[in-house]
């Protein structure tokens, strides 16, 4: 048992899928893997680990935010050997040509979280970046299954609602495509501990167009996407 999860050592296979919703662990736990077995449930933040086309894979929620997703991450790498962690979620679209139930892959991950600044005393704005070998097989196995997948940087913001809407329009003219709340420090607790990570989301709402998804294009939208998500965590 780590300090925030449950499990005992060698129940959490080395291949993670981080979701933000321990519910959304459940569903995909029940609905994609085989002979899933939930080994925490410590904080009501679920984790599970099950196979996907034979291969074991597990699913942990992360909970909402980077001080959350931190601790998660860093206790599955060092307390339990993860080697890869791929988070799937939600984010809001901030580039005009995206629509909701698109699928992003998360090259790169600006944000306006102070962990970073505090890791390098403010000398050094660290550019959080996704794992290249994931990326690429999440592309290709996004090409695969027929889902379009679009490449580029988002915004992992501390705040989900903002008094600064002026700033996420300059970042969307600098190409920043959405808005989530977890990748950059996923990224760099990654980058610090030697494992490898990725984030894949789907947009869930249009922060310029004020669009939200239906219940019913979220399970859609997010099937294609827990699909490229278990695919690439096994290849
Ligand atoms: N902001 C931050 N995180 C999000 C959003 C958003 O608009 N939508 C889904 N996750």
């Amino acid at each position: 048992m780590s300090v925030h999860i449950g499990g005992k050592p060698g129940d959490i296979a080395e291949r993670v899928l981080l979701p933000g919703d321990p519910m959304r662990a459940k569903w995909i736990a029940e609905t994609f893997l085989e002979d899933a077995v939930c080994y925490t449930q410590v904080r009501g933040m679920l984790g599970f680990t099950g196979t996907w086309q034979g291969v074991r894979v597990s699913v942990q929620g992360s909970g909402m935010g980077m001080p959350s997703a931190s601790i998660y991450t860093h206790e599955l790498i060092n307390e339990y050997g993860v080697k890869s962690v791929i988070r799937i979620g939600s984010c809001g679209a901030l580039a005009m040509d995206l629509n909701l139930g698109d699928v992003i892959a998360a090259i790169g991950s600006a944000t306006d979280s102070n962990m970073n600044r505090t890791r390098f005393d403010g000398l050094v704005d660290y550019a959080p970046v996704a794992d290249f070998g994931l990326l690429r097989t999440a592309v290709d196995a996004a090409e695969a299954q027929g889902t379009p997948i679009r490449v580029g940087p988002i915004l992992a913001a501390d705040a989900f609602y903002t008094d600064r809407p002026d700033l996420y329009d300059s970042l969307a003219d600098y190409g920043v495509l959405a808005v989530e709340m977890e990748s950059a420090a996923i990224y760099t607790i990654a980058a610090r501990y030697k494992a490898k990570a990725l984030t894949i989301l789907t947009v869930s709402d249009h922060i310029k167009r004020g669009e939200a998804m239906d219940s019913a294009q979220r399970e859609q939208g997010f099937s294609n996407m827990v699909k490229i998500g278990l695919n690439t965590a096994i290849a």
